[in-house]
């Protein structure tokens, strides 16, 4: 039995088993979903790669201090613009940085990136690079942009590549947010605007390994703009300037826009989030659903607490 069937059995015991309605407010709207019923088996899931993060609580001492920022390997673009992240503010909020010593954060986040890096340098398909990895889960608050991020930066610690974090998540960005950065034009501009190319609005950052791409501007026609030739030409380019850079796409929820089930259609490899104790088997699989046609999805068991009766340090699986 997977780690995920263990805990989703210990989570039927701790919910009500009746489905219910779920109101989900989500942009000012009130959407009420079909069916809510507890997180069970994931018969069509347990194939899938599965890894689990904990909520970080007191860092665990530390054995060896990570090593310090690494130097980069692929030179930065010149007219790329410079931000600074906070890094000891982010250790402070419990996220990934070099310094941060062996947390167990740490250690989920190795865990969790180590297939994706190995599957991000085989050959995939042309238009669907497996360099390029979106994270997504079903419904908002789930921890995307939280994965994200963690991935991103335990990556960048890597000495083999490079990252790029895009904002795909363009109806509300939230990655400078979470960073304490300030909105900034980012990805919609080049997409609306042909004077603009990546250069323009990729921002470079302390973590000389990592790079961001903004969202930009919202726009309504964002999933249009998505699906755009110019989208495609702009992921091509992403994807293969650089041999060793790894893409990790933040973005929206899967079962409230249509932006997700877009991008989805651009990436190699799928992350999809699902929220211990709180998202239901029928949002992941219609979630699933949603990404029909994408080969390497993994998921990750987000926000679990240690749960009586699993007893695995790692919560990392092979179907
Ligand atoms: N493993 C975790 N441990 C602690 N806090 C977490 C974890 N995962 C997510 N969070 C917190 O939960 C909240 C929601 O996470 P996040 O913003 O990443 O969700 P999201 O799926 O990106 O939401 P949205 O769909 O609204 O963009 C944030 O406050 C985040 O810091
Ligand atoms: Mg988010």
């Amino acid at each position: 039995m997977s780690i995920i069937e263990k805990a989703a059995s210990r989570i039927d015991h701790t919910r009500a088993a009746a489905p219910a309605p779920a109101v989900v407010e989500y942009d000012g709207q009130t959407i009420v979903l079909e069916q809510h019923a507890p997180l069970a088996d994931l018969p069509a899931v347990a194939a899938a790669p599965v890894a689990r993060v904990e909520v970080p609580g007191v860092a665990t001492p530390t054995v060896a201090a990570a090593r310090a920022e690494q130097p980069r390997k692929t030179a930065p673009k010149p007219g790329a613009r410079k931000v600074d992240l906070d890094l000891a503010h982010m250790r402070a909020a419990g996220m990934v940085t070099a310094a941060s010593g062996r947390t167990s954060l740490l250690e989920d986040f190795r865990v969790i990136k180590r297939p994706l890096l190995k599957q991000a340098f085989t050959k995939g398909s042309d238009a669907r690079p497996n360099n390029l990895i979106m994270i997504t889960s079903s419904l908002p608050g789930e921890g995307k942009t939280y994965c994200a991020i963690n991935l991103a930066m335990s990556i960048a610690m890597e000495l083999d590549h490079t990252v790029l974090l895009v904002d795909a998540d363009v109806a509300r960005p939230s990655v400078l947010r979470t960073l304490g950065l300030p909105a900034q034009r980012g990805l919609m501009d080049i997409l609306v605007d042909d004077s603009l190319d990546l250069a323009d609005v990729m921002l470079r950052t302390n973590v000389d390994t990592l790079s961001i791409l903004p969202a930009g501007t919202s726009t309504p026609r964002a999933t249009e703009l998505l699906a755009s030739s110019t989208m495609s030409s702009l992921v091509n380019e992403i994807a293969n300037r650089y041999p060793d850079r790894v893409v990790i796409f933040d973005s929206p929820p899967l079962l409230l826009t249509s932006e997700s089930r877009v991008l989805a259609s651009h990436m190699g490899q799928i992350v999809m989030v699902v929220e211990a104790q709180a998202t239901t088997q029928h949002a992941v699989t219609e979630a699933l659903r949603q990404l029909e046609g994408c080969s390497n999805i993994n998921l990750i068991y987000n926000k679990a607490r240690d749960i009586p009766g699993i007893e695995e340090t790692y919560d990392y699986h092979y179907g």
